[in-house]
């Protein structure tokens, strides 16, 4: 028993580490995984929590979801998504160059001069191109504004559209950005795609293994779905029916020159934030909350840094798991990052070690008795 404890708490003691993160981000962001396209990125989650797991399964939507079995005082749900946005190809022309429509939220203006990673039916990737016409024939007013999407296109280097098709590419066939994971000059700082939610993953891989003796089964869902209306969480909570769920998710950090202070949100660098309310005019998530203060008491004790984060926009699978069955009280944990939702996303490995810290040490305050007295309660 003993060594088999020592043991335990080596592994935990050393997979939330900085390091451990950065293998884990980059493990997951090298999936070519858009939303409904998640195998590639599952397969990863699954070699990555199966060797802790008490159960493990992939349900119809193709939610992973891994049990660690606690002390059977309730459920917790920990939701992180897998899936990314990308694009997906919607006709080829006879020039041999792909149209495409965005799967999840692109803005415009970032996506000429992107390279690109196409999958094709084969699961094969293909590497491609966003050009745009060249500003030397553009007229000036052209030139000055964003091309729409609609306008944009992917080149693959083919002739013909035969040649696009012997690629293994058709339509229905999905891209993603084509970035590697790297280090800033500041080594604590990363940057790459689909950190949203991908750092969101590691950290709960991080903490589900950290999480020992715990009051309650620890339920660790990698959704699928969220970026195209937070499909996968929702159908997981309902199946699992959690007495609590809390979302690791990222948040807009806008902590850069040119916004005004009181419109950052969040700071990366400063610790993971816990949310308050996000959505257009709190359309997303309310926190609940005594998880919001449960959380906020866990980081003053345990001298994790933490931000208070009310997002302008935007919201995570709490919102799902929220409205699921009769409800579900939820809270999120946000990982602050720089430009989210396009291919130079920046954020800290420390912000996420400590994200996971603060998932692993909520998870021990959590029993039967705070969620009947303060969750639920039961007047009469
Ligand atoms: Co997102
Ligand atoms: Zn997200």
């Amino acid at each position: 028993m003993y060594r088999v404890h020592c043991f335990v708490w080596a592994i935990a003691m050393q997979v939330v580490s900085k390091d451990e993160i950065f293998r884990l981000l980059k493990k997951f962001c090298e999936a070519v995984a858009p939303s409904g396209f998640e195998d590639d990125v599952r397969q990863r989650v699954i070699e990555e929590l199966e060797p802790y797991a008490d159960k493990l399964w992939v349900d119809a939507m193709g939610n992973v979801i891994a049990v660690k079995k606690g002390r059977g005082e309730g459920k917790l749900m920990l939701a992180a998504h897998m899936d990314e946005i990308g694009l997906m190809i919607s006709a080829i022309t006879k020039e041999g160059f792909l149209k495409f429509v965005p799967i999840g939220g692109w803005r415009d203006q970032v996506l000429p001069g992107q390279r690109v990673l196409i999958k094709t039916l084969s699961g094969g990737i293909v590497r491609g191109v966003i050009g745009i016409k060249p500003p030397h024939v553009m007229k000036p007013e052209e030139a000055k504004q964003a091309i729409p999407m609609t306008e944009l296109f992917i080149d693959v280097g083919a002739s013909s559209r035969e040649e696009v098709e012997r690629m293994g590419i058709t339509v229905g066939s999905v891209a993603v950005m084509d970035r590697d994971v790297e280090r800033l000059g500041n080594p604590d700082r990363v940057t790459g795609r689909a950190f949203d939610d991908r750092v969101g993953l590691a950290v709960m891989v991080a903490a589900f293994r950290a999480i020992e003796d715990s009051p309650v089964d620890v339920y660790a869902v990698a959704t699928v779905q969220e970026e195209v209306g937070l499909k996968g969480a929702r159908t997981a909570a309902f199946a699992i029916a959690p007495d609590l769920g809390l979302a690791i998710d990222v948040t807009v950090a806008a902590d850069v020159p040119g916004v005004p202070e009181h419109e950052y949100v969040t700071c990366i660098g400063r610790g993971p934030a816990i949310k308050v309310m996000d959505g257009r005019s709190g359309s997303g998530l309310i926190a609940h909350p005594a998880i919001r203060d449960l959380l906020i008491r866990t980081a003053r004790e345990e001298g994790i840094p933490y931000q208070i984060e009310v997002a302008p926009g935007g919201t995570t699978d709490a919102s799902a798991m929220q409205l699921t069955r009769e409800g579900i009280p939820v809270g999120t944990i946000s990982i602050p990052t720089r430009y989210i939702h396009s291919a130079v996303e920046v954020l800290s490995l420390e912000d996420a070690v400590n994200a996971a810290r603060l998932v692993t040490a909520f998870t021990k305050r959590i029993n039967r008795s705070w969620i009947e007295s303060v969750l639920r309660r039961t007047v009469k």
